[in-house]
């Protein structure tokens, strides 16, 4: 049985951190780390509170975010930049930077980090402080989306999902999947070398519920956080009711499937840590059971 799990996001309440110079009205909701059997990445939910605030600080693992509710503003590579609900982006590895949260509603973001920090109970161990860094001014702005000198922020829209297609994904295999829409966020293009982060989308239709990707595994392990629609989860044959809010955690070979179900498209925030390789990043066991019955018939098989 390879690592797998599923997760209730709303049965993870975020747990304070203690106020000390690092970090003041912070809270944390882990939502998968190694006690789902994960050793390659870290998710959770973070909580900044109004007023709160992270001080200057940097770490040997690179960290990205999407945010769910409130405003942000955030420290790094000299600039103060503020950041709304649907805004992402990635913190590369080493990067100083600080975080502050001036409005009067607590913000939410979706926090990822790869690689896996050493352990993530002791986060002192892995987080160092950076001296006089400073915090975003009070009057930060938002970045210059379009310009091609934001090299590390983006911004996630509806309009942006692509319709159905093949899976366009690094590395993958396009005839075993075909009607997924895929919008990516998080890549080496934006600065990320440890992970990969995207929306993903699948319609619902019945009549589209035999091109539901079949369950396939891979050598990166991969965190699917629904956030709409409804769906049969397959993880190492063992099936689970999967809705909004739910989290599917598939470690390295841990064979995974989703069929949408219901009127509502199927769509996730969806993580891969380490980054896919560039080719036949997944492999799927309908596929190569083919390549083994074409055999065994005489038929061509490359
Ligand atoms: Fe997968």
């Amino acid at each position: 049985m390879h690592a797998n799990a599923v997760v209730h996001v709303a049965d993870r309440s975020a747990r304070p951190v203690s106020d000390d110079e690092l970090c003041k009205g912070l809270a944390v909701a882990e939502i998968v780390g190694p006690a789902e059997g994960s050793v390659h990445m870290q998710i959770s939910e973070s909580v900044l509170d109004p007023g709160g605030h992270i001080a200057g600080h940097l770490h040997p693992f690179e960290e990205s975010f999407i945010l769910l509710s409130g405003e942000v503003y955030l420290r790094m590579n000299g600039c103060d930049t503020a950041f709304r609900p649907g805004d992402f982006g990635v913190v590369p590895l080493g990067v100083a930077h600080s975080w502050r949260n001036v409005s009067d509603a607590p913000v939410k973001w979706l926090r990822v980090r790869a690689p896996q920090p050493r352990d993530v109970e002791v986060v002192r161990d892995s987080t160092f402080l950076v001296d006089s860094f400073g915090l975003p001014a009070l009057s930060s702005s938002a970045p210059p989306f379009g310009l091609p000198t934001v090299r590390h922020f983006g911004h996630f829209d509806e309009v942006q999902m692509p319709p159905p297609g093949p899976v366009a994904i690094r590395g993958a295999n396009n005839y075993a999947v075909s009607n997924i829409s895929i919008r990516l966020m998080v890549d080496d293009t934006v600065g990320a070398r440890h992970h990969i982060m995207f929306v993903g989308q699948m319609a619902s239709a019945p009549e589209q519920a035999h091109n539901a990707p079949p369950p396939h595994y891979h050598a990166f392990e991969e965190m699917y956080y629904f956030v709409s629609g409804a769906a049969r989860g397959l993880l190492e044959g063992v099936e689970h009711p999967i809705r909004a809010g739910d989290v599917a955690f598939a470690g390295v070979n841990a064979t995974h499937g989703f069929i949408p179900i219901g009127d509502e498209p199927l769509r996730w925030i969806e993580v891969m840590a380490p980054r896919p390789p560039e080719q036949d990043s997944m492999l799927f066991v309908n596929q190569w059971n083919a390549v083994q019955e074409a055999s065994r018939e005489g038929r061509r098989i490359t």
